[in-house]
């Protein structure tokens, strides 16, 4: 079955009638052609898929897209504006926290919705809200290093 579903996604309202097992995942790279997100896993167990809904991180992987109606959706291709990086961006740029790069918007968009709830976070603070991210390439330290950074510049002022 099909329904309609009315959602905020990259700050723009948006309609979309959507099959009821539709993943949020596959909706978003697939119907809306953001494929910013990706598909790692496709299990629950990576965070490459990670968006977020009303700034809460969510698995697009585990998410039915019907389960997204009425809320605001947030994707990595949200976060630059006029081709300014966020903070977040910056922080994996300038501090090197990106390798091969496929698991870096789950995990830029993890660390933005940590920086929406909390700006001033401790390093325990971003290891835990990045728990739930895999990395096969750079081994953390260079993200720890750059969401710190990405703090320093939201508090000077920059969008997370
Ligand atoms: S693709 Fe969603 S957690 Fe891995
Ligand atoms: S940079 Fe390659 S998996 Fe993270």
């Amino acid at each position: 079955m099909a329904r309609v579903i009315d959602i905020t996604l990259n700050g723009r309202s948006r309609v979309d009638a959507v099959e009821d097992n539709l993943l949020l995942l596959d909706y978003l790279r697939e119907k809306v052609g953001l494929t910013g997100t990706k598909t790692g896993c496709d299990g629950g167990e990576c965070g490459a898929c990670t968006v977020l809904v009303d700034d809460a991180p969510r698995l697009s992987c585990l998410t039915l897209a019907a389960a997204v109606d009425g809320r605001r959706v947030d994707t990595v291709e949200s976060l630059a504006h006029d081709g300014r990086l966020s903070a977040v961006q910056r922080g994996f740029h300038e501090k090197l926290g990106s390798q091969c790069g496929y698991c870096t918007p789950g995990f830029i968009m993890a660390s933005a919705g940590l920086l929406r709830r909390n700006p001033h976070p401790s390093e325990a603070d971003i290891r835990a809200a990045l728990g739930s991210n895999i990395c096969r390439c750079t081994g953390y330290v260079k993200i720890i290093e750059a969401v710190k950074f990405a703090a320093e510049l939201a508090a000077a002022g920059a969008s997370p």
